[in-house]
C-alpha cells in the first residue's frame, strides 16, 4: 500500500487535550467517532455491570458477577471483553473476548468471533433488529485441553440502561441447553 495513501484510515487520529507536559501521548483520551457501518450496534457500546444465573444438566445452578465492555477505535469493529466472579468469593470465572462487525450483505447482518479462556473459540453470525441481536455459532473450535462444546446460540437484547442475555450451548455431548441468563446495567456512558 503506498506511503502517500490519503484514506482516513491513515490520517493520525486527533488526541483531544494531550497536556503540554505529558511526553506520552494519553491514548486514553482518543474520541474517534464510531465507524458508520458499525452504527446500529452503537447502542452496545459501554461498560455494563451486573449479576447472571447459570445451568446446565451437568452441572448444579450457579451465580455469578460480571463486567461486559463494547469499545471502538473507529474501525469497523466492536471490541468487546467480558469477565465473570463468584459472588461470594470474588474469585475469577468465566472469560472471553472478541470483534463483533457488521457488513454482511444485509446491513442487518452481524459477525461476532469470541475466543474463551478455557480453550474455545467461537464465530457467530446473526441478526440485529433494534437493540436486539441473536447469533448462532457457525463453528466452534477448541484446544485438546478445553471441554467439548459444539454449538452456542445468544440472544441480547438492550432496554435503556440494561442489558439482557440468554446463551445456550450444545456441549459434553449434549444437545443445545440453556447455559446463562443475565441482566447488566450500563455503568458508563456509550459513545
Ligand atoms: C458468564 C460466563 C460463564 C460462566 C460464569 C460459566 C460458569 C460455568 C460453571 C460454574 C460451570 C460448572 C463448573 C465447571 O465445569 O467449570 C460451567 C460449565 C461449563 N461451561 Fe460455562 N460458564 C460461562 C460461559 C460459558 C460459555 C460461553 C461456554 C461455551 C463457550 C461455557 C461452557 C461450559 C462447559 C462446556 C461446561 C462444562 C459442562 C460439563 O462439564 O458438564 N460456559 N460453566
Amino acid at each position: 500500500m503506498s506511503s502517500k495513501s490519503s484514506s482516513a484510515e491513515h490520517e493520525p487520529t486527533k488526541l483531544l487535550g494531550s497536556g503540554q507536559h505529558n511526553a506520552e501521548p494519553d491514548f486514553g483520551k482518543i474520541r474517534p467517532m464510531i465507524h458508520p457501518s458499525i452504527e446500529p450496534l452503537a447502542f452496545l457500546v459501554g461498560k455494563w455491570s451486573g449479576e447472571g444465573v447459570g445451568e446446565y444438566p451437568t452441572v448444579r445452578p450457579f451465580t455469578y458477577g460480571e463486567e461486559t465492555v463494547f469499545t471502538h477505535t473507529g474501525k469497523p469493529y466492536l471490541i468487546y471483553s467480558q469477565r465473570t466472579w463468584n459472588l461470594e468469593t470474588g474469585q475469577a470465572m468465566h472469560e472471553e473476548s472478541g470483534y463483533w462487525r457488521l457488513c454482511g450483505p444485509s446491513p442487518n447482518h452481524v459477525e461476532a468471533m469470541i475466543v474463551h479462556a478455557f480453550g474455545v473459540a467461537e464465530v457467530a453470525e446473526g441478526m440485529i433488529e433494534g437493540t436486539h441481536v441473536e447469533l448462532v455459532s457457525t463453528s466452534v473450535s477448541m484446544t485438546s485441553t478445553a471441554k467439548s462444546v459444539s454449538a452456542l446460540g445468544r440472544s441480547l437484547a438492550v432496554d435503556g440502561d440494561m442489558l439482557h442475555y440468554r446463551l445456550r450451548m450444545s456441549a459434553v455431548g449434549l444437545p443445545a441447553h440453556h447455559h446463562l441468563c443475565a441482566d447488566l446495567q450500563r455503568t458508563t456512558l456509550g459513545g
